[in-house]
């Protein structure tokens, strides 16, 4: 389903849209390079040396786009450091929430744009091979990747000796299908190897021990969509953008109860009530947004002058995650909300550690004691025992962050909770063994 991009509030910069809508992606490389595509890599080669790419990407700020908001230029430049005879880089299009269709828009709308920023990083790393890895069932994704690929090697944008600049750079579009986890880049980098994997342990990371156990690069696609922009403005002018602690943009799926869903592309730092409102507002009584997809945390109204950071959410116990903001009105039941996400987690979880394994299960029971009307003495404390445990001993994002419905949920709508536990009541109407407030059994 292709989304609708939104207009956004007057004034938001486009920096990893910047090119969506400026040409037709099937239209070949002519049309692209009109609207400006490849021009900071012809800019790059020509003029800068592969360090002072990785000087301006940090000067910029650019932190990572596909969750975790890890410096880019760090990644870069450790990468560089490595002495290999071979590095790589992979651009992540994989989109493991099923809710979230950001990187997806993205890649149809200007696949020339990720593809020129993948170009960048590896002439920044000093990589020769580069990947794009995305879902195999995103057919138009595949299809304008793939033109735009053989485009810009018949050009001579890349390839062997790119641009005449005696530089190689050779890229191959992966099409992938799988769990959840496969988006996490341990996973994927031993699906690039034609392996099954399961998240390892780190470090290593793969910018020291990566494809095929040499330095490799993985960037979200927004964070590598941001890099030509930055090379084209300046790293000031990215710096301007957004928060002070993550500069720029980020693209952010707004769904649920809002009367426009879609894609908007939001300067970090953004209230989410803005966001919010971008997409034209709830359809009813806004009761909580859900931030970060299935693993990301409920914060109720009165939080929605919190910003859209990394730091900022953490700290209120939800995450930029998937880059989702989902609308939820009075109609919905926040445990029994919860407690399908936690559910979600369980069934995605790879298996490889007992805390995600077993603990995301334990919780998904408790949750479903609470919206069946069969709580035990010693729920309360029992997961928020477990909760710490999931969160303190699992071995990648998807335990360290799978708690977080539960216990935000707790946190926020603790009322709403109690009304399940201590008096069978389910105010929303929803958890039909209970009763409706105010009802009977
Ligand atoms: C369960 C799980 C799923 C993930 N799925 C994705 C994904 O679909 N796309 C993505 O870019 N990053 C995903 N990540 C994050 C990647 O592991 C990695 O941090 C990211 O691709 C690095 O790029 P960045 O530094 O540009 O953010 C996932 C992480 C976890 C734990
Ligand atoms: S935290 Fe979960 S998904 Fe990650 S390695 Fe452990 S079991 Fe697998």
């Amino acid at each position: 389903m292709t989304q609708r991009i939104l207009a956004g509030r007057k004034g938001w910069p486009r920096v990893v849209l910047a090119r969506a809508g400026a040409y037709d992606p099937d239209a070949g490389l002519a049309a692209a390079e009109n609207a400006g595509a490849w021009s900071a890599w012809r800019k790059a080669v020509a003029d800068l040396a592969p360090e002072t790419v990785i000087r301006f990407v940090g000067e910029a700020g650019l932190r990572g786009r596909g969750g975790a908001g890890y410096p880019a230029a760090d990644k870069w430049r450790t990468c560089r450091a490595q002495p290999a005879a071979r590095r790589h880089v992979v651009a992540n299009g994989y989109g493991a929430d099923p809710g979230a269709a950001t990187d997806r828009t993205l890649l149809e709308q200007d696949p020339h744009g990720v593809l020129e920023g993948l170009a960048l990083a590896a002439f920044a790393v000093g990589a020769t091979r580069a990947y794009v890895a995305v879902r195999a069932d995103a057919t138009v994704v595949v299809r304008r990747l793939a033109a735009a690929i053989r485009e810009a090697e018949e050009a001579g944008l890349i390839g062997s000796d790119a641009l005449g600049a005696g530089f190689d750079l050779h890229v191959e579009l992966r099409e992938l299908q799988g769990a959840f986890v496969l988006g996490e880049e341990t996973v994927l980098l031993r699906a690039l190897e034609g392996k099954r994997g399961m998240p390892d342990q780190r470090p290593p990371y793969p910018a020291v021990k990566g494809l095929w156990g040499e330095p490799t690069v993985v960037n979200n696609v927004q964070t590598l969509a941001a890099v030509p922009w930055i090379l084209a403005n300046g790293p000031a002018a990215h710096r301007a953008i957004g928060a002070a602690d993550s500069p720029g943009t980020a693209l952010v799926q707004v769904s649920g109860a809002v009367k426009m869903p879609g894609v908007l592309e939001v300067p970090m730092g953004t209230p989410l009530k803005q966001i919010v409102a971008a997409a034209g507002g709830a359809t009813g009584e806004l009761k909580a947004v859900l931030v970060g997809g299935p693993s990301g945390g409920f914060l109720p109204a009165e939080r929605l002058d919190l910003p859209y950071s990394h730091a900022a959410l953490a700290g209120a116990g939800a995450i930029v995650g998937s880059g989702t903001v989902l609308v939820v009105d009075g109609s919905a039941c926040i445990v029994e909300l919860a407690t399908l996400l936690e559910r979600f987690m369980s069934d995605e979880s790879c298996g490889k550690c007992i805390p995600c394994r077993i603990g995301t299960r334990r919780l998904t029971e408790i949750g479903e004691r609470f919206i069946g009307g069969r709580p035990r003495p010693n729920d309360v404390q029992l997961l928020g025992d477990l909760a710490a445990d999931v969160r303190d001993g699992s071995l990648c994002g998807h335990g360290i962050t799978a708690p977080n419905p539960l216990v935000s949920g707790m946190r926020y709508f603790a009322a709403e909770f109690e009304d399940h536990i201590l008096r069978s009541t389910c105010p929303a109407g929803v958890c039909t063994p209970l009763r409706v407030a105010g009802g009977t059994a």
